[in-house]
């Protein structure tokens, strides 16, 4: 059972729901949203780390979460642009994308792989599925670059931490699937990585952002 009132007040303290750029389209079963974009420092190597994230699917259970007030319609907040993306919304036996603290065997997982695919300069994509405590989570991830290579030199460590941020984000939206972009120190490099939650019926088998 999802618990609303928790999920509501999680969203709210994390400043996820953002009146304005947020709604829930019964009709069409969407709802619109803002991607996240974040941005730190990483300690290890003193460099800037660049996360976005969106989702595609998101669990109706959490649908509501994205209505928004008649009076923050887009069209009278002219002077903020707000990118908005949309996501299917789908029912409530689909489950979320894990969080970080309940999936770390996975996320320190697919973190080697992206560790691994730099450390061989490799821009091919990979995908599949790994499971742990009960739960089965669907991956696809590929490197991708302005320049002439897929190396990053981001460690290990920092992977793990952007792919924790990518993994709570999803989770505290509600999404089912979802795809990350990060960028370590300003490189070239780009890592896109793709979840599923439910990787039989939606799958991961491409990076889509
Ligand atoms: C909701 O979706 C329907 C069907 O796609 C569309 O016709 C309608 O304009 C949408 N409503 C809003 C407020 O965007
Ligand atoms: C981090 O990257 C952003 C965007 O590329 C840039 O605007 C910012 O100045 C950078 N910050 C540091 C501390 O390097």
């Amino acid at each position: 059972m999802v618990n609303s009132h928790k999920i509501i007040s999680c969203l709210l303290a994390l400043g996820f729901v953002s009146p304005g750029s947020a709604g829930y389209n019964r009709t069409s079963q969407t709802v619109t949203y803002t991607p996240l974009h974040e941005e730190w420092i990483d300690e290890e190597s003193n460099s800037n780390v660049t996360l976005s994230a969106k989702f595609d699917l998101i669990n109706s259970a959490y649908a509501s979460l994205y209505d928004k007030e008649e009076t923050t319609d887009l069209s009278k907040r002219t002077s903020i642009t707000v990118i908005a993306e949309a996501a299917t919304v789908i029912g409530g036996t689909a489950t979320v994308i894990i969080a970080a603290n309940s999936g770390v065997s996975i996320y320190k997982y697919i973190a080697g792989i992206m560790k691994s695919k730099s450390d061989d300069n490799s821009c091919t994509l990979t995908w599949g599925t790994d499971t742990g405590d009960g739960y089965v989570e669907g991956y696809a991830y590929e490197a991708t670059t302005t320049g002439s290579n897929c190396e990053t030199t981001a460690e290990k460590k920092t992977m793990v931490k952007a792919v924790e941020k990518c993994a709570n984000y999803l989770h505290d939206s509600g999404a089912t699937r979802g795809c990350c972009k990060m960028n370590h120190g300003g490189g070239t490099w780009r890592g896109h990585l793709r979840l599923s939650a439910e990787p039989t019926k939606y799958p991961a088998h491409s990076v889509t952002c």
